[in-house]
């Protein structure tokens, strides 16, 4: 199953807005073995039982996806092991089930997620999400090219970043903004023009929202010194890292190059092609 990366709108999402996201190149893979693998997590037991697994049965992982960075990791590995017990078991599964089993595993740590993560990762491709309505997906006229760059993994969960915004007492109106840069988005990619400006609106936007730390602050500052668009991707974090940043600048040769130096992390990943 693939990771994924949120173009625009997390954190609004959560408050029944649309978000974009899109399928990364990353992914997970599940093997059913006979004997449980040593203690495995509380996810794990959660997705092997609610594939009609039984205690004999564990899994083994392997992951592409750098865990607790806002790439999807948590709910790649929940469907990939729905599905490998599935097919375990001699049984298939539809992709609405795939994602209402793998929707149960991620409210064991994210307590009421919006559901972008475990549609992006079992639908696949570019879609626009919002809670309770079905997904829908874009049809977009050029692909982006996305430099995902490491500000630092996060120490708080997806559960405390979305409970820290809603102390915000700005974050009705931030929401508010959020949605219509959101819809900026949408319509550019549909229509094959630039997006880069509104998706460094949209970070600009999850910093007023507080859930962009220091360190990346001070990055992404210095990234658009040199013109790029710069976001979080994901629930951020503000203790230590901020998780994955989306930027985008039309000369990435550059940007690598200062990234090298500074011995900051990243992955080129395009979006959009099926
Ligand atoms: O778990 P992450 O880092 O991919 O973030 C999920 C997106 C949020 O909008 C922050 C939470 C949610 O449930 O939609």
């Amino acid at each position: 199953m693939p990771g994924k990366v949120i173009l625009a709108g997390e954190h609004a999402v959560v408050y029944g807005k649309m978000a974009l996201a899109a399928s990364i190149g990353l992914g997970v893979e599940a093997k059913v073995v006979k004997a449980p693998q040593g203690v495995q997590n509380q996810i794990i037991r959660k997705a092997i039982e609610l594939a009609g697994g039984g205690r004999d049965l564990g899994v083994k992982i392997i992951s592409e996806i750098p865990i607790g960075s806002g790439l999807g990791s948590s709910a790649a590995v929940s469907a990939a092991v729905i599905k490998a017990v599935r097919v375990y078991l001699g049984k298939s599964i539809r992709q609405d089930e795939l994602f209402r089993l793998t929707m149960e595993c991620e409210k064991i740590t994210h307590g009421n997620p919006s559901g972008i993560d475990p549609a992006t990762v079992v639908y696949g491709g570019l879609i626009a999400y919002r809670k309770g309505r079905p997904i829908e997906r874009l049809q977009i006229k050029k692909s982006l090219t996305l430099l995902l760059v490491d500000s630092g993994r996060p120490m708080e969960s997806t559960k405390e970043m979305v409970e820290l915004v809603a102390t915000n007492p700005q974050t009705e109106r931030i929401v508010d903004e959020i949605e219509t840069v959101v819809t900026k988005v949408r319509g550019g990619l549909e229509r094959g023009r630039n997006v880069a400006e509104f998706l460094n609106q949209n970070g600009k936007l999850l910093e007023d929202l507080g859930v962009v730390g220091l360190g990346a602050m001070k990055l992404s500052n210095e990234l658009r010194k040199l013109g790029c668009s710069v976001k979080i991707t994901g629930a951020g974090g503000v203790v230590t890292g901020s998780g994955i940043m989306i930027v985008m600048n039309n000369n990435l040769v550059m940007i690598k190059g200062m990234l090298d130096k500074k011995h900051v992390g990243y992955i080129e990943t395009i979006v959009g092609i099926e």
